[in-house]
């Protein structure tokens, strides 16, 4: 076909109102479905196609999408999806990402709405959920992952002012900085290459015995014989693996003798807070320079959605502040656009507004209190079984298991578990030997999914 004989129909109210009421009755089957939906498509197919240059429109779009891709997704939304640790959006959450599309608000800069002031008061309302100074101030971000790239960037920025060179405006050339953390995440790791410090440029601080949480006398003993100019220490609260919460009173005491940058990895583990037993376990993170959140973990957001705060405003603004004629500063308070890495902006912040509004404290500590007391369901069955190792103590939202007999291939287990679609494992090393892990963190898990799951693990067993 000729470009000259293509046709296209632009948009109108017709199209409007066939999208909105098929996503409304699609939306519907979904959610009824999910329940006997596989919880994973591991082996997804997408045949290869070349761009039409004649559109199919609308109908034939949704339709092709429903037959031909959706069945084809993971349930990772659903109950029984335990990987790396997800949330599962909650009604009002899901609401809130549609409103989120029917606005279209680029969250740049005030001005022109009211996005701004509800992003700064959802991160207002995340300080005071988790009881943190209100001197913290910050955003919303696109994960965890990239509120570490912002710590890097905004601790570079301070190492700078402590050596007389604007980093943001001169570069690195001629800083002088160590950096150490005993089990960082993945995600660190990479943003200190992003940020222009190398993956490879971690001291290395011991961990304490049995744990992956740091040990703050190696920590004080390498800050000791640094003779950096600048240090930045990188903690975790929790590990990703372990679960394992850094010793912050001790840490940031140690940081505050050395003139240190403290950035606490909090991404799931600051939900601990709201459990009055487990409170004390991030005790000291209040002084933190900067601290990393994830919101589409346990405070079931739809994805894309991350926190990051600091006590340094001034600092964050001077990393991502750059002046342009046509971006001029609008109000009082730093536009969005000054303290992150995007100059157009999601409203991301608007499930978080909504899901604080309407679940409150209550409701989030209910979610995490309950995906703990799952997690110990779980590892208690592991622990007595006798095809099953807990090769960790449970003691927030993941277990850590694997086949008894160390001559199964553990990894050929997990893939044959998730590929029953019943339960949905990741995998992961514990001591160099491979593991399953359950992360617990979807406010849907009834102890009814639990029983599913361990009634899996029984036939998984009988075959092994
Ligand atoms: C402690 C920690 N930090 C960072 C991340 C990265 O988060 P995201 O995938 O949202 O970027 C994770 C993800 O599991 C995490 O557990």
């Amino acid at each position: 076909m000729s470009d000259s004989t293509l046709t296209y129909s632009q948009p109108g109210a017709e199209e409007w109102q066939h999208t909105l009421s098929e996503f409304q009755q699609r939306a519907t089957q979904w959610l009824h479905g999910l329940e006997h939906h596989p919880v994973a498509t591991l082996n997804a197919t997408l045949p290869q196609s070349p761009l039409a240059a004649q559109g199919a429109g609308s109908e034939i779009t949704i339709k092709k999408v429903h037959s031909e891709l959706v069945p084809q997704m993971s349930a990772s939304r659903g109950p029984r999806y335990w990987g790396f640790v997800t949330g599962g959006a909650t009604p009002v959450a899901t609401y809130a990402d549609w409103l989120v599309a029917l606005l279209d608000q680029n969250v740049s800069k005030d001005g022109d709405s009211i996005a701004s002031m509800v992003e700064r008061q959802a991160i207002q309302w995340l300080v005071e959920l988790f009881n943190l100074p209100a001197s913290f101030t910050g955003l919303c971000t696109t994960g965890a992952t990239a509120s570490n790239f912002l710590a890097a960037v905004t601790a570079r920025q301070f190492a700078g002012t402590q050596q007389g060179i604007d980093v943001a405006k001169q570069g690195m050339a001629g800083l002088d900085i160590e950096i150490f953390s005993a089990c960082p995440h993945a995600s660190m790791i990479k943003t200190l290459g992003l940020a222009g410090f190398g993956q490879n440029n971690i001291t290395q601080v011991k961990t304490s015995k049995d744990s992956e949480a740091m040990s703050p006398q190696d920590l004080a003993i390498k800050l000791k014989q640094s003779t950096a100019k600048s240090k930045i220490v990188i903690s975790s609260a929790a590990t990703v693996t372990g679960t394992s919460f850094d010793d912050l009173q001790q840490i940031s005491a140690l940081c505050l003798q050395h003139r240190a940058w403290l950035h606490v990895d909090a991404a799931f583990g600051i939900f601990a807070r709201l459990l009055p037993d487990m409170e004390q376990n991030t005790a000291g993170i209040e002084q933190a320079d900067s601290i990393t959140l994830d919101g589409h973990k346990w405070l079931n957001v739809p994805y894309d959605c991350g926190m990051f705060l600091t006590r340094h405003q001034s600092l964050l603004k001077d990393s991502c502040h750059v002046a342009a004629p046509y971006l001029v500063q609008s109000g009082s308070e730093p536009d969005f656009m000054s303290l992150g890495m995007e100059n157009s902006r999601r409203f991301r912040a608007l499930p978080v507004w909504m899901t604080l509004h309407a679940y409150g404290k209550s409701g989030i500590r209910s979610w995490v209190e309950k995906n703990c007391r799952q997690a110990q369901l779980l590892a208690q069955f592991i622990a007595a079984s006798t095809q099953w190792k807990l090769v960790y103590p449970c003691n927030l939202n993941v277990v850590l298991f694997r086949p008894l007999d160390d001559e199964v291939d553990c990894d050929s287990v997990l893939r044959h578990i998730n590929a029953r679609g019943k339960v949905f494992f990741s995998p992961g090393k514990w001591q160099g030997q491979a593991i399953i892990r359950a992360a617990f963190s979807n406010w849907q898990t009834e102890d009814s999914d639990v029983a599913i799951a361990i009634k899996e693990l029984q036939t998984m067993a009988a075959d092994l």
